[in-house]
């Protein structure tokens, strides 16, 4: 069969692939709007994030069978249409729950002590030690929006930091953790970390209306996907002191060019980095490889 891999995927994966007898397409260097012209008739399309699988490329492979997705969010892909095709999707839930995870308290503790200003301030010849104060999570309350593998892998780890964890996941209520309503985990959370995918039911889920009930000074966190908190609310939050900081590692357009939100002194950001370590890339590209064989031996 014959397999076009659009995005950078780890050699061990490509490997795989390989080893099954698959003829691989490595595309990953190919501009993006070049992929329908080179999907031609391959069986099977393995992606990252960058590869939005849906529309012209969609349509273009008309031999397609199978959508690997090395990582979680299935944003990218056009489930509905994939489905109505009969054209199985796989991605790998389990691959970067601790790469996510880590990222997140890195990102977490950015918001409450100066790394990144540390840093900075020390390259100009800055020793800014007096002004460089911050704040503690230890005994503070983390609200887990979205307590799946990923929110819970966070809440341990804030567990460890000696910090109170409420958890809110309208599909789930993991044992061991205070699983609270929206409402009451937004009133009562210091700091907020997001774990959800985004869905329609998602989008925006974090507006005005949210703002408007958190605790003042609170401190967020979204290494899952832009467009669950809404950015201009965001802006408008950040910019009243509602939100003394947050740490974006993804936002509504990806690369975020000039959003205004990278202006705010009070925002850490990274660019979509969550699932980058060469841990979780690795077992995510076996895990895709893996799931995609496993799929074309049933044809
Ligand atoms: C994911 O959904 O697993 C990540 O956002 C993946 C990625 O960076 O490709």
């Amino acid at each position: 069969m014959k397999i076009l891999v659009s995005d950078k995927l780890a050699h061990e994966g490509v490997e795989l692939l390989k080893n099954a007898g698959h003829e691989v397409v490595e595309a990953w260097d190919e501009p993006k709007e070049d992929l329908p012209n080179i999907i031609g008739d391959c069986d099977a399309i393995v992606v990252r994030s960058a590869t939005k699988v849906r529309g012209e490329l969609l349509d273009a492979g008309k031999n397609l069978k199978v959508i690997g997705r090395a990582g979680i969010g299935l944003d990218n892909v056009d489930l509905e249409t994939a489905k109505a095709r009969g054209i199985v999707v796989r991605n790998t839930p389990t691959a970067t729950t601790q790469t996510v995870a880590e990222l997140t308290m890195g990102l977490m503790l950015c918001t409450v002590r100066d790394i990144v200003r540390g840093t900075t301030g020390l390259r100009e010849g800055k020793w800014e030690k007096k002004q460089l104060k911050g704040y503690e999570l230890y005994k503070k309350t983390l609200g887990v929006i979205g307590a799946g593998r990923i929110g819970l892998a966070v809440a341990d780890r804030a567990r460890g930091f000696g910090m109170e964890i409420l958890c809110y996941d309208p599909y789930t209520k993991p044992e061991g953790y205070n699983n609270v309503d929206l409402e009451t985990l937004l009133k009562q959370s210091d700091f907020l970390t997001l774990h959800l995918p985004l869905t329609p039911e998602t989008k925006h889920m974090i507006s005005d209306a949210q703002f408007a009930i958190m605790k003042e000074g609170v401190r967020i966190v979204d290494a899952a996907r832009g467009g669950v908190i809404d950015e201009e609310a965001l802006y408008k939050a950040m910019t009243s002191n509602k939100v003394a900081s947050c740490a974006l590692d993804v936002f509504e357009t990806e690369p975020p060019g000039d959003n205004k939100l990278l202006t705010l002194p009070n925002l850490i950001c990274t660019p979509h980095i969550g699932a980058q370590t060469f841990e979780g890339q690795l077992r995510a590209g076996i895990m895709v490889a893996e799931a995609v064989n496993e799929e074309l031996a049933k044809l």
